[in-house]
């Protein structure tokens, strides 16, 4: 078993903290329904140079959790708790002003949705070079300058002319290399990228992964990679980290989880994934069922009504008691790791070819 760099409770190298460290972090809204539990105890680590991917269905916390690191639930319908430290600073409750300075410059978003992340009404080059001058006080012409530079190294062909068009004049392809522009333009040492790929094809998706793990050599980042889509991360990330309704259900490098998964819920989503090098006629077995309700979750294990194995666990324990993730690789589960061995090898492997 190997110890990983994300994991909780993990020993931070000797008189360093985490670069990132998510601890205990409950994101709550109020809605006219009641309390929605988006986050529910949520715990990771995340060092520099490293990429870690969430991965989860819809619905599942990635993109509240991470919204929350950077700051930017609305205080008045969001109660927050829990740690967030950034190289050592605590994020939760920090002020406005604060977490400004840092948005941007130290941390940045790629948003799933260039579009709505673009303002039309500003030049693409506008927007880019807006927070390289923000943070550094650097001149229109240095930004200018500065868009040109990023343009060229997310591989936008004429950047000195393309820097002067609109979204609207940009493919869809584009407009994502140009909203990474905009998010690395000031070196962040944490970028966060929210389904950088769902709405591309798959070509223009691994050309934006490859960007993006070209950027982290050259910058040395640390990258929260979010995905419901397991094929995204299996080339891209070192760790994973697999959610459920607003809790860690599993984490381990993406080589454990991908060869050795422990949660049913993981296998779940492993075997309603196509593969690449599947056969024509390769059956997917979709999860049963739906994620929970917010607003209500399940008792016990929240996955329990959708999984194939309570039965086997006595005592009605998946049911009745929330099942704690352990620290180091480890997965949020009452079976016991003898009957994960065995339903894995023998029901679930067989599936996944
Ligand atoms: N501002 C909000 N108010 C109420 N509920 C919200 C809000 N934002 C997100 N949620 C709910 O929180 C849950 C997690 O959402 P999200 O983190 O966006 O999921 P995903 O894993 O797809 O990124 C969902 O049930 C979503 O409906
Ligand atoms: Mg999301």
């Amino acid at each position: 078993m190997t110890t990983l760099p994300t994991t909780e409770g993990t020993p931070a190298p000797t008189g360093s903290d985490p670069f990132l460290s998510v601890r205990d972090l409950h994101v709550r809204f109020s809605t006219e329904d009641g309390i929605v539990k988006a986050v529910d105890g949520l715990s990771f680590n995340l060092e520099r140079g490293q990429t870690l991917g969430i991965v989860g269905e819809s619905g599942s916390g990635k993109s509240v959790t991470n919204l929350a690191v950077l700051g930017l639930h609305n205080p008045k319908s969001t109660s927050i708790s829990g740690e967030i430290r950034l190289d050592g600073q605590e994020l939760t409750g920090a002020r406005e002003k604060t977490l400004e300075k840092l948005r941007g410059n130290k941390m940045a978003m790629i948003f799933q949705d260039a579009l709505t992340a673009l303002s039309p009404y500003y030049t693409v080059g506008r927007q880019i070079a807006e927070p390289f001058m923000k943070h550094t006080g650097a001149s229109k012409r240095e930004g200018r300058q500065r868009a040109i530079e990023m343009l060229t190294k997310v591989g936008i062909p004429q950047p000195s002319l393309r820097v002067d068009d609109y979204p609207h004049q940009f493919s869809g392809g584009m407009r994502q290399r140009a909203m990474i522009a905009m998010a690395l333009v000031c070196n962040p040492e944490l970028l966060i990228a929210d389904e950088p790929t769902t709405a591309l094809d798959v070509t223009v998706q691994a050309q934006i992964l490859d960007l993006l793990k070209d950027l982290q050599q050259e910058f040395g980042s640390a990258i929260i990679l979010i995905t419901h889509d397991l094929g995204v991360v299996a080339d891209t990330a070192d760790d994973l980290l697999v959610m459920y309704a607003g809790r860690a259900v599993e984490r381990g490098s993406v080589k454990e989880i991908l060869t050795q998964p422990q949660h049913p819920y993981t296998w779940g989503l492993l075997s309603s994934m196509p593969r690449l090098s599947s056969d024509v006629d390769e059956a997917l077995y979709p999860i049963p069922g739906s994620p929970p309700s917010l607003l209500n979750p399940p008792s016990g294990c929240a996955f329990n009504p959708r999984c194939a194995f309570p039965a086997e666990v006595s005592g009605g324990l998946c049911t009745e008691q929330r099942p704690t993730l352990p620290d180091g690789r480890a997965a949020a589960c009452h079976l016991s790791t003898e009957q994960r061995q065995t339903f894995f090898t023998e029901q679930i492997k067989p599936r996944l070819g």
